[in-house]
């Protein structure tokens, strides 16, 4: 494992007494999955996803030098109005990055934050949220430390997201990010995203229709069905099976293999809902709906030849990636077949981004 002693500041810094930026920064989706960690989001296998362009969230810090009191002090609010529901996830965050961002304990935050799609979606936000917080903090170390690289100043925004969230590593840059340690790609590694330029072009501008299927809360974390894969009969077979996935996908995606990546990204998707089916306890976050959609796109595509694709994160929504030269006819099928499987007919349309925004 590549060195965690890089991240901790070695030199002297400036003195900031006050500090505001705002950031946002995207969601993702992954293509091959994470599912399975150690201690503190370091996967048990390597992961690659798509960024995502419209989905995302923005977050202002309010930095201010502690004054009188003992403890820096923190409050978060969404939208404008305060949110403490959100202050303990916030501080755990806090805590885990201290040994690495040593000058937080000198500051006050004042946290504003705000999601681009709707709060209950059943969108994941943890990954857009805790990227645009760790960004907000290195804009701060970049005040400090003023020589701090813009490279790495990424990298470490990446390292610090991912100890709020695993896929929070991937949520910094675009347009595909790999995430995890494996001998075909030298540069990636298990503590933080690194960028993959080396797609056909054809998949730096993929369009992601994501199909609310189902808006509310998830019945089982992704932190606890993570820990399910502890003891899990097939969690070994999966590792190895999402490494060799890892190798094919990026071959793919470099040859522009449409046809190839529908066949290894959907197999992708349903073997991490299958490992969901097989622990325990088992569990089941696909809802009817979600197997109607599945059904509708692999007949859709037999029809037509076009590369209609369908993933799933752990929960029921679909998302449906397809090349943007498809867009017209696919955006007709979506229209005409699958929004009646969406609650409240809900979707969101999305695509391939760029990563991190300063605004
Ligand atoms: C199914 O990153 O949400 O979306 O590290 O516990 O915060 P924690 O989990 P999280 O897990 C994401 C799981 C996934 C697959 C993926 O994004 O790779």
């Amino acid at each position: 494992m590549k060195d965690k002693a890089q991240f901790v500041p070695k030199i002297e810094g400036n003195e900031i007494s006050s500090f505001k930026t705002t950031w946002s920064a995207p969601s993702n989706i992954a293509l091959v999955k994470y599912w399975g960690k150690k201690e503190l989001q370091i996967p048990c296998n390597p992961s690659v996803s798509f960024t995502l362009d419209q989905c995302r969230t923005t977050t202002s810090v309010q930095f201010k030098s502690r004054t009188a009191h003992d403890h820096a002090s923190l409050v978060v609010q969404y939208d404008g109005k305060p949110a403490p529901s959100f202050e303990p996830k916030v501080k755990t965050f806090i805590d885990r990055i201290r040994p690495y961002s040593p000058y937080l304990e000198d500051y006050d935050l004042q946290i504003d934050t705000v999601n681009s799609f709707p709060h209950s979606s059943g969108i994941a936000s943890s990954a857009s949220a805790m990227a645009a917080l760790a960004a907000a903090i290195m804009d701060l170390e970049k005040q400090i430390y003023p020589s701090l690289t813009a490279e790495d100043q990424i990298k470490k925004c990446s390292f610090l997201a991912r100890l709020g969230s695993g896929s929070a590593a991937r949520s910094v840059e675009g347009p595909l990010v790999l995430w995890g340690e494996h001998t075909a790609t030298p540069d990636s590694s298990d503590l933080f995203g690194v960028r993959w330029t080396k797609a056909a072009d054809v998949f730096q501008t993929y369009r992601d229709t994501i199909l609310l299927v189902d808006k509310g809360q998830k019945e089982v974390s992704s932190t606890v069905g993570h820990n399910l894969m502890h003891n899990h009969p097939f969690a070994e077979n999966r590792f190895a099976q999402a490494k060799a996935h890892y190798q094919d996908l990026l071959a793919i995606l470099e040859n522009g293999d449409m046809n190839g990546f529908t066949d290894l990204v959907e197999r992708e998707a349903l073997s991490l809902h299958a490992m969901m089916l097989t622990s325990s306890p088992s569990y089941i976050l696909m809802h009817p709906n979600t197997i109607q959609i599945i059904q509708k796109v692999r007949n859709f595509r037999k029809t037509t030849g076009l590369h209609l694709t369908f993933t799933l994160d752990a929960g029921a929504n679909v998302h449906l990636l397809y090349p943007e030269h498809e867009a017209e006819q696919i955006g007709q099928f979506i229209e005409s077949d699958l929004r009646q499987y969406c609650q409240d007919n809900e979707l969101i349309s999305d695509r391939v981004g760029t990563g991190l925004k300063k605004t």
